[in-house]
C-alpha cells in the first residue's frame, strides 16, 4: 500500500520524534519538512527567517509540500505552520498524502518548549503568552486541516507502535 502520512501540530508536539519511529515502523522514507529545506538551502531555519524573512521560509514550505507529494510512500514531519496555510493542505490532500494532529495539551507544549534555542518564533521574553496566543489561535487550524486527530500526550515510542498498528492490519 502506498501511503503518505503527514504529522502536523504545534512546535514541540512530537512530529519529528514520532515521525521518525513510524516511518521505520513502517520500512518507509522519514522527510522532516524543516530538515528538508535547510539541506537544499544550505541554511539553518533560524537563519532563513533573520537573513530571508519568514515570507520567504514559508514559499520553501509550500513548494516542498508540492515536491514532497511525488514521493509513493512516506512520512512527513512538517512544520509547525505548514498546515496553517491551506494551500498546503490542498497540495498534500491532491497528492493522497492524510494529515494526522499529534494533538497535545499547551501545558506540555510548555513544558517541551520552555529551554528552546533552535525555534525562531520562541526567541523572545514573553515566550509563555506567546506560546499561550499561538497555540489558541492555531489549535483551530490545526483541527480543520487534520484528517486524524491523535491524542498525543504520550510517550513517541508509545504513539508510533500505535499508529503504526493503523497501517499493518
Ligand atoms: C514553525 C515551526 C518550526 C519551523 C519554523 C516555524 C511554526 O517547526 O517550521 O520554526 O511556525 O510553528 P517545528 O514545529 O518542527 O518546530
Amino acid at each position: 500500500m502506498g501511503y503518505k502520512i503527514i504529522l502536523c501540530g504545534f512546535m514541540g508536539c512530537g512530529k519529528t520524534s514520532v515521525g521518525w519511529r513510524l516511518a521505520k515502523k513502517l520500512n518507509c522514507p522519514f522527510v522532516d519538512m524543516d530538515k528538508y529545506i535547510e539541506d537544499k538551502e544550505k541554511m539553518s531555519v533560524s537563519d532563513i527567517f533573520e537573513l530571508k524573512g519568514e515570507a520567504a521560509f514559508r514559499e520553501y514550505e509550500r513548494r516542498t509540500a508540492k515536491e514532497l507529494m511525488q514521493l509513493d510512500k512516506v512520512v512527513i514531519a512538517s512544520g509547525g505552520g505548514t498546515v496553517l496555510n491551506s494551500e498546503n493542505v490542498r497540495a498534500f490532500h491532491a497528492g493522497g498524502g492524510e494529515i494526522y494532529f499529534l494533538d497535545v495539551p499547551v501545558a506540555a507544549i510548555q513544558e517541551r518548549l520552555k529551554r528552546d534555542k533552535r525555534r525562531p518564533l520562541l526567541q523572545r521574553p514573553d515566550r509563555r503568552e506567546f506560546i499561550d496566543k499561538l497555540y489558541a489561535e492555531r489549535y483551530p487550524k490545526y483541527l480543520a486541516a487534520a484528517d486524524v486527530i491523535i491524542d498525543a500526550g504520550h510517550p513517541a515510542s508509545y504513539l508510533a507502535r500505535k499508529m503504526a498498528k493503523r497501517f499493518s492490519a
